[in-house]
């Protein structure tokens, strides 16, 4: 009879602690992608007022990645940016699951929420697993725009140099407020 009723309190006890581990799962990644954000917003300001846009390029080309594997690697998460409309599809090309929640971040944008409060989260089941999955929206800021905006907003000089290392460049002609893209993160369940 004991047992008995163990067993049952284990049953019920079980998705309890499951929704214990999600809220912190949720937790750990607001921070992971807030302290994301910050590093390189705090590189792209210093870089761009030590040299201009063209000097700060490279901040987002090599930097950017650098601090996305730093967090990867320190966490045991994936830590990357994504896009709708990648300058680099080799590193920033959303998978199915992220596109989905890229056009649902558009649509509530568009609905009225404000684009700074954007996440969401899910657990997802793939072939290889179960995954904690994040994303949180990136909006266009002032800043953005030295290099994302359009004609007006980026220089002759930053427009050359992004057509050199970027022929695939889908990334300009965006709008304070935009969505520009995400941070997304991921994190196998065992
Ligand atoms: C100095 C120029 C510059 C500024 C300013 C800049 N970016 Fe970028 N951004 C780039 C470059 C270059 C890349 C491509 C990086 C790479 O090679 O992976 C990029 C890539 C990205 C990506 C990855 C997806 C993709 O398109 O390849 C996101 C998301 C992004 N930028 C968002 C932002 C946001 C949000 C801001 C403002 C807070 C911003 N950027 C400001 C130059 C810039």
């Amino acid at each position: 009879m004991k047992t008995l009723f163990w067993l049952i309190a284990a049953a019920f006890a079980a998705p309890a602690l499951a929704q214990d581990d999600t809220a912190r799962y949720l937790e750990e990644s607001r921070k992971l992608s807030q302290s994301l954000v910050q590093k390189l917003g705090g590189e792209l300001k210093k870089e761009l007022s030590a040299g201009g846009p063209e000097n700060a390029i490279k901040v987002c080309k090599s930097v950017a990645p650098a601090i996305a594997s730093e967090l990867s690697i320190q966490h045991g998460w994936q830590v990357r940016r994504v896009s709708l409309k990648t300058r680099n599809p080799m590193i920033g090309t959303p998978d199915a699951w992220e596109q989905k929640v890229l056009a649902d971040f558009d649509r509530r944008a568009a609905a009225g929420e404000k684009p700074d409060n954007l996440e969401y989260s899910e657990i997802v089941a793939e072939p290889a697993g179960r995954y904690f999955r994040y994303m949180k929206a990136l909006p266009v800021q002032p800043l953005c725009l030295n290099c994302h905006g359009t004609p007006e907003t980026v220089s002759e000089g930053t427009r050359a140099r992004l057509a050199a290392d970027y022929p695939h460049d889908r990334a300009t002609g965006y709008k304070e407020g935009q969505i520009r893209g995400a941070v997304t993160i991921k994190r196998p369940l065992f």
